[in-house]
């Protein structure tokens, strides 16, 4: 099937760079349709262990075209830094197409997504204070500033000290902080200008005519649908439509062109930041998942916090993505948990949902109903085919299967490329 998108089911971190980075072993383009550099996506190959945050997991083959759509917002310095990375460690990166039309984040938009967060107190998101928020409302806002623009400077700076002077003010007389200096802005983003200009394209176009000669187009999600801004647990959530119809809109391709919707989702859960979170365990159990999961950020470092699998959520992230297959990732993390539980239903202010609730009042009220299930003690890092999982581990992934109404198509038993069960 020619176009695929991998989406995040959960709160992200679900291993989308993982998977990604297999599928894209047959892919001829992949594509990130959205966010920014908020995204840390980890690949291990061998002993390398890489952590991308803008350019697409595809990087690590040399026959696929890695390439950032508009629906992404490019902080320049980062993405310099990370294609630096990438040629020290011998990988080429040069392939990378960047699209004229995603926005930039600003030195502006850091200060401000860390002096509203600041703002905000206890009721702060927790957001990975890359400017990402600021950045996505400048862009709805119709102020905000596009890679296009860094090709013409008159207009860079012209847009520039318009932006700015409403900023300042801001920064200055709400958040008491010192203002910013456009000429200085200006001239360290006219240096990456000269450097972003050879990799710049009309993205959409690259793809419709990859589509069109009928090549393999991977769409990689950043985030997850619960963090998605229409669809997740608002405002708890990113500034950008992680969910699979945000592959279309920021790509710029039509709904139809999009063949598979895989979900990727944890055998368990996690969120990092605020919000609500059924599934939370603040115990041992939780402390576990951590431990042996590695569940601390890839990006901010954070310790994440850990749950047992919410199949409530599983099941709206299914429908609201239309998902066609589920990637389950880190069953080896659940070995040696004597049992198993995974919500199935929630109650909240004495009613039952087995519907994902839209109300933020029903959701933060949710108590979470389980099925408990024996789990299993055997290593499963080696297995390699479904069959040879131990009984316990096949009955969790049907249980998984029935309850999601989707099938799991692979199931991932480490980080590295091989460690994986095709079913
Ligand atoms: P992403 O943001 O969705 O790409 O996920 P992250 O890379 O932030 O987090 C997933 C973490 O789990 C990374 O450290 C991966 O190397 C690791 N990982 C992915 N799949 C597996 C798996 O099947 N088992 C184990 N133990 N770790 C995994
Ligand atoms: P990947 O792609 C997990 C969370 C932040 C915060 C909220 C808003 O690696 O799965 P933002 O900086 O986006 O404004 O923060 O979203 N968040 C993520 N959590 N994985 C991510 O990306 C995330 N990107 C943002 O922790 O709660
Ligand atoms: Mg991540």
């Amino acid at each position: 099937m020619p176009a695929t998108v991998v989406v995040g089911a959960q709160w992200g971190d679900e291993g989308k760079g993982r998977v990604t980075d297999l599928f894209a072993r047959d892919a001829d383009y992949v594509v990130r349709y959205q966010g920014g550099n908020n995204a840390g996506h980890t690949i291990v190959v061998g002993s390398e262990r890489f952590a991308l945050s803008l350019v697409p997991s595809g990087v690590m083959y040399t026959g696929t075209v890695p390439v950032i759509a508009s629906g992404v917002v490019i902080d320049p310095q980062v993405l310099l830094e990370e294609i630096g990375m990438l040629e020290e460690r011998g990988v080429d990166p040069s392939r990378l197409r960047i699209s004229a039309n995603a926005h930039l984040i600003m030195p502006y938009h850091r200060k401000l997504d860390t002096v509203i967060e600041r703002y905000l107190g206890r009721n702060r998101i927790g957001t990975t204070k890359r400017g990402i928020g600021p950045a996505y409302t400048d862009k709805y806002a119709r102020t905000g500033i596009r890679v296009q623009d860094l090709f013409d400077p008159a207009i860079f700076v012209d847009k520039l000290e318009a932006v700015l002077a409403e900023k300042n003010k801001i920064l200055t007389r709400v958040y008491n902080q010192l203002p910013m200096d456009a000429g200085r802005i200006a001239e360290e983003y006219l240096v990456y200008a000269e450097r972003l200009l050879p990799m710049v394209e009309e993205t959409s176009r690259l793809i419709w005519d990859a589509l069109a000669e009928g090549r393999t187009v991977l769409f990689e999600g950043a985030q997850g649908t619960l963090l998605d801004i229409d669809h997740g647990t608002y405002p708890f959530v990113t500034s950008s439509n992680p969910s699979a119809g945000g592959a279309a809109i920021g790509a710029g391709v039509g709904p139809k062109v999009l063949d598979r919707v895989v979900g990727v989702a944890k055998a368990y859960i996690s969120r990092v930041g605020s919000g609500p979170f059924p599934t939370e365990l603040s115990d041992e159990t939780g402390d576990r998942m951590i431990e042996i999961g590695g569940e601390y950020g890839t990006v901010t470092g954070r310790r994440r916090r850990c749950g047992w699998l919410d199949l409530v959520a599983l099941r709206y992230a299914c429908r609201v993505n239309s998902l066609t297959e589920l990637f389950i990732t880190k069953l080896d993390v659940l070995s040696g948990f004597d049992k198993i539980k995974a919500a199935t239903s929630y109650t909240s202010l004495g009613e039952t949902y087995t519907e994902f609730p839209r109300q933020q009042r029903v959701l933060y009220n949710c108590a979470p109903i389980y099925s408990e299930m024996t789990g299993w003690e055997e290593d499963l890092s080696e297995t390699r085919r479904f069959g040879d999982l131990p009984p316990a581990a096949r009955r969790y992934i049907e249980f998984i299967e029935d309850q999601a109404g989707v099938p799991v198509g692979w199931v991932s038993v480490g980080p590295e490329r091989e460690q994986v069960v095709t079913r």
